[in-house]
């Protein structure tokens, strides 16, 4: 017979919305009847049995915050079953029956650990800068980071466009170019450089100096992290083209800041449905929406590697040059 849940505990990773969506995990936990336990670090706190209980007057005054207010870390311990078990002993201390996981990749990969090997009741929320969990459009936190990078660009044009000069802009995004490719053609810039397109500085310093001979003058590339490094590629165009050319990398502002409207959104139905989903007995799932309803879909499928949809976007970026 399956345990009745009585507790949930809430595990974080790092980015704007996650503590909107803990309010929203806490507050719909606490009208359904169930307690909330936090986790403090990630699943390291989980490992080194680092709680504290929540309730809804603890959670106010944090959905304009950006980060977690339960901290979080790396946790190399969790990938081999020492760690895991260890876990499972503080989950089991604190009478934890079931938790929510609101986190990137490597957060959700831990969740579908602790649902398919120890049978843990888990919800995942997905929460990443880098939007790349499958099976779902738009992860808390995406749309901030985006904001973020775009306003950065923004000011680089200022002075790329006064000063006639070439930029290349390193942008967050290990494995996924979302941030890259969305940045670079909301900010009407001239290219972007992705994991999931082939690099091709020959042709971009080609372009540029073709550009130049024309009278375009200012040039912003973005690159995402996960492909190559600002420095590099600012040094080859310089090389290839004899322009001057300046890099920035914008690094960690784009995971803080004040959620925009839409994560805060993203996060308050999210959490509110991971709470539904625990009520219901359907764990193992990932909270995601359909035609802007609120849905869910196997852990095991959220992990998965996203593919996003490149070529229209960069075709785009292209053809408004
Ligand atoms: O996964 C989110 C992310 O922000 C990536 O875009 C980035 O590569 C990575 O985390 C940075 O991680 P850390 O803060 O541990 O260096």
């Amino acid at each position: 017979m399956k345990k009745k849940i009585k507790k949930i505990g809430i595990i974080t990773r790092d980015c704007a919305g996650i503590n909107a969506a803990i309010r929203a995990v806490v507050r719909t936990a606490y009208r359904a009847g169930f307690k909330t336990t936090g986790i403090i670090r990630g699943y390291e706190g989980l490992i080194e049995n680092n709680t504290i209980e929540l309730n809804p007057r603890s959670v106010s005054g944090i959905i304009n915050r950006g980060g977690t207010i339960l901290k979080t870390a790396r946790a190399k311990r969790f990938r081999y079953s020492k760690g895991q078990k260890q876990a499972l002993k503080t989950l089991e201390s604190n009478n934890i029956d079931a938790l929510v996981v609101i986190g990137g990749n490597g957060s959700l990969t831990g969740a579908s650990i602790l649902s398919s090997k120890y049978s843990v009741p888990v919800v995942g929320v997905p929460a990443t800068i880098d939007n790349d969990i499958n099976g779902v459009a738009m992860s808390i936190g995406a749309d901030t980071s985006l904001n973020v990078a775009l306003g950065a660009l923004d000011k680089i044009r200022d002075t790329a466009t006064s000063l006639e000069r070439i930029f290349v802009v390193e942008v967050m995004g290990r494995d996924c170019g979302y941030i890259a490719l969305r940045a670079g053609l909301a900010g009407g810039c001239e290219d972007v450089i992705l994991p999931e397109k082939r690099l091709d500085i020959k042709e971009i310093s080609k372009e540029i100096s073709e550009g130049s001979i024309k009278g375009k003058k200012s040039w912003i590339v973005v690159v995402a992290e996960g492909k190559a490094k600002a420095a590099d590629i600012s040094k080859k165009i310089t090389k290839l083209t004899g322009l001057e050319t300046r890099e920035v990398v914008l690094g960690h502002i784009q995971r803080g800041g004040r959620p925009t409207a839409y994560d805060r959104m993203l996060a308050a139905r999210y959490g509110y449905h991971s709470i539904e989903l625990i009520k219901k007995g359907r764990t193992g799932r990932c909270v995601t929406l359909r035609n802007d309803k609120l849905s869910a879909i196997p852990l095991s499928k959220a992990i998965k590697k996203k593919d996003i949809e490149v070529n229209s976007y960069y075709k785009l970026i292209k053809v408004l040059t």
